[in-house]
């Protein structure tokens, strides 16, 4: 596992950006693992500059996305599949039948969860996956638990996390969706290669528990341990905590 610790948001974004773009130019057809949420933000907002400086191409790119609300409309503006047209998709040139985001309105959760694992799993390996982390601990949805999820899945979303994400919705937690579809922990773990992206002061403690605690499903980021080709790129307040004493 490799750790970068950088000055701040801005430099996360281009850290994490130059190596999803070098993944591109040393693969062109590459299987990128994409990620929502506000630490990302950054990082797409570099690789868009990049694509419209052509310095990088997405024409043979191919994604899928780690997660999905359950019951919001695609063109709902909290759904991942807006955000990601929002911050990504609609500025790149990426073939819309090489993205992938789970459908979280589906009437057959078993069939859809089974189908993007195989989707994935016919693609052979996702070579870089994205990750932000939940102040739980989370990774895609994957919530404290006692024990480690395989695949993709259906999950109950954690009250922090609904509390969490509340600051997205207009009328707050009541219309957090309760659940999720999300790729699993054993999923992400058989990705080539992981980016884990850590900003602010908030995250702090979580991270210190990830990268020095217990690895435990009750911080489920803390397998990352266990793979063994994982990048963290964290700014200062982030990693404010690990070199404490
Ligand atoms: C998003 C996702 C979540 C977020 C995490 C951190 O696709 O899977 O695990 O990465 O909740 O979210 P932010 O970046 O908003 O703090």
């Amino acid at each position: 596992m490799y750790l970068y610790v950088v000055d701040d948001y801005k430099e996360l974004s281009k850290k994490a950006a130059s190596l999803v773009a070098g993944q591109i130019l040393a693969k062109p057809d590459s299987i990128l693992g994409f990620a929502t949420g506000s630490t990302p933000e950054g990082m797409y907002a570099e690789l868009v500059k990049m694509y419209e400086a052509g310095e990088i191409n997405f024409k043979n790119v191919e994604s899928f996305n780690l997660d999905e609300y359950c019951g919001l409309d695609k063109n709902h503006n909290q759904s991942y599949h807006y955000f990601m047209n929002k911050h990504l998709f609609s500025k790149i040139n990426m073939l819309p039948n090489n993205i992938r985001i789970p459908n979280g309105l589906t009437d057959n959760m078993f069939d859809e969860c089974l189908t993007y694992e195989e989707n994935i799993d016919m693609c052979l390996q996702i070579d870089l996956q994205i990750l932000g982390l939940g102040h739980n601990g989370h990774i895609g949805f994957n919530e404290p638990s006692d024990h480690f999820s395989y695949q993709t899945h259906c999950v109950e979303l954690s009250q922090s996390t609904r509390e969490a994400n509340a600051r997205f919705f207009e009328g707050g937690i009541d219309e957090v969706p309760t659940h999720a579809i999300t790729m699993g922990i054993g999923t992400i773990l058989r990705t080539k290669r992981i980016l884990l992206l850590v900003s602010g002061s908030s995250k702090a403690k979580i991270l210190k528990k990830v990268l020095k605690g217990t690895v435990t499903p009750q911080v489920p980021a803390s397998i990352l341990r266990f793979h063994d080709d994982v990048i963290v790129i964290a700014d200062k307040e982030a990693a404010a905590e690990l070199y404490e004493n």
